[in-house]
């Protein structure tokens, strides 16, 4: 039999490239996600890119318990990979009540409802934030955390409430996993990052410049003590990132209780570097202008990506040529994101549950 996988927040940019992961790897997958932050139209772009149905998709709240109950009666699931949180740092310092009980509270309630029908087996979507201002980089799973926002604190809160729960309940077995920087998109350019508004992060900025979208990018800052003076960060591919999640759920019974494993890559780009990289693989320079720094940005924040090389002996393989050129694929075959056409590429449409 199949393992049967439960993706919270699955329609969302991580997620939905994970779900495809798990499909291309012979894993029944089934997505709950309440689309506060996503088009339902990924879920149909998900089983396009895979050729393969999702065993069911759920609108549905994480934190409604009773709803996210039935979800678990009606599939045999084995394992859950949370990625349903919000996430934008800014708007955590405006909404933090609203943080704090999306991402605790629905971390909470997906702990209640496993518990209540013996799933002891969890991925959670932890972040390199939680690291805060780093002393020094590349940054190890040890080094200290210092969270500087709602949004990092309720990240280690999380990682704390797993804690004393896998303390508690000796069956689980959870890996938190601390992404750096995912860019990029599936390479088919059917499914990639389609943000709600104006971004917030570099890459989909970047890309919405090159495509006409937004006139120039703001840089912010140009004297941090870094090669080039602007912001240095770990860049990893969605593809590697959703890679990682396949290979994590396949390692989740290495060991009982918590492990904390960092996902980057451990190279670090600067902003210059980026759109440099960019202008090259859409054949578009990307204007730009330096202005004063965003409230809150650290100088570099770099993984050391040696512990899941060691654990999983699995290791990152795309570079930031690939992490631009398929951003870019996206972007110009999607300029509306998932509300404009679906572009002519990828596999048969196979359907799948529709969104309840
Ligand atoms: P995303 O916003 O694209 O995806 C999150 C998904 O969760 C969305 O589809 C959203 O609709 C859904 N969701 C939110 N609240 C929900 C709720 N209460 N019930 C059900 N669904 C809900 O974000 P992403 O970039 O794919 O991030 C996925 C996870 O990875 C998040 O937990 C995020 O904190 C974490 N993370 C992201 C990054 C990054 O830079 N993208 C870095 C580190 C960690
Ligand atoms: C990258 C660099 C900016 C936009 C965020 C979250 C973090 C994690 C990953 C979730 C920085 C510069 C950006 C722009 C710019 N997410 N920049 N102009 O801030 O490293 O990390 O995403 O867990 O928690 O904080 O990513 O893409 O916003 O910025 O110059 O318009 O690009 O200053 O140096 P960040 P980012």
């Amino acid at each position: 039999m199949p393992e049967t996988v439960l993706v919270t927040g699955g329609a969302g940019f991580i997620g939905s490239h994970t779900c495809v992961e798990l499909l291309a790897h012979g894993y029944e997958v089934v997505v709950v996600d309440n689309h506060v932050n996503s088009s339902p139209r990924a879920l149909d772009r998900i089983t396009k890119t895979a050729g393969r149905p999702l065993a069911g998709a759920y609108r549905v709240d994480v934190r409604d318990r009773r709803a996210l109950s039935e979800v678990f009666t009606a599939h045999p699931v084995d394992a859950v990979i949370h990625f349903a949180a919000h996430k934008a740092v800014g708007e955590s310092v405006a909404l933090p009540v609203e943080y704090y009980d999306t991402n605790v509270g629905g971390t909470c309630a997906l702990l209640a409802v496993m518990h209540d029908h013996d799933v002891h087996r969890l991925v959670f979507s932890s972040s390199c934030s939680v690291y805060g201002e780093a002393p020094t980089v590349p940054l190890t799973e040890r080094s200290p955390v210092a969270p500087t926002n709602p949004y990092a604190h309720t990240k280690l809160a999380c990682e704390r409430i797993l804690r004393d729960v896998c303390d508690h309940l000796p069956d689980m077995k959870v890996l938190a996993l601390r992404y750096f920087n995912p860019v990029g998109a599936h390479p088919s350019g059917l499914l990639g990052e389609d943000p709600r508004g104006v971004p917030n992060n570099l890459m989909p900025y970047v890309a919405q410049v090159a495509v006409g979208r937004r006139e120039r990018l703001d840089v912010f800052g140009d004297d941090y003590p870094t090669p080039d003076g602007t912001g240095v960060r770990d860049y990893i591919h969605v593809m590697d990132v959703a890679e990682g999640h396949r290979v994590a759920v396949a390692h989740l019974d290495d060991q009982a209780g918590l492990r904390v494993f960092n996902l980057g890559t451990g190279t670090g780009t600067s902003v210059l570097q980026l759109v440099a990289a960019f202008g090259e693989a859409s054949g578009r320079p990307v204007p730009y202008r330096i202005v004063e720094r965003r409230p809150g940005d650290v100088a570099e924040l770099v993984a050391d990506a040696g512990a899941v090389a060691v654990a999983w002996d699995w290791r990152t393989t795309r570079d930031l040529t690939a992490m631009c050129r398929d951003a870019w694929r996206f972007q110009e075959l999607n300029p509306d994101g998932y509300a404009g056409r679906p572009p002519r590429a990828g596999g048969p449409t196979t359907g799948g549950t529709p969104c309840g």
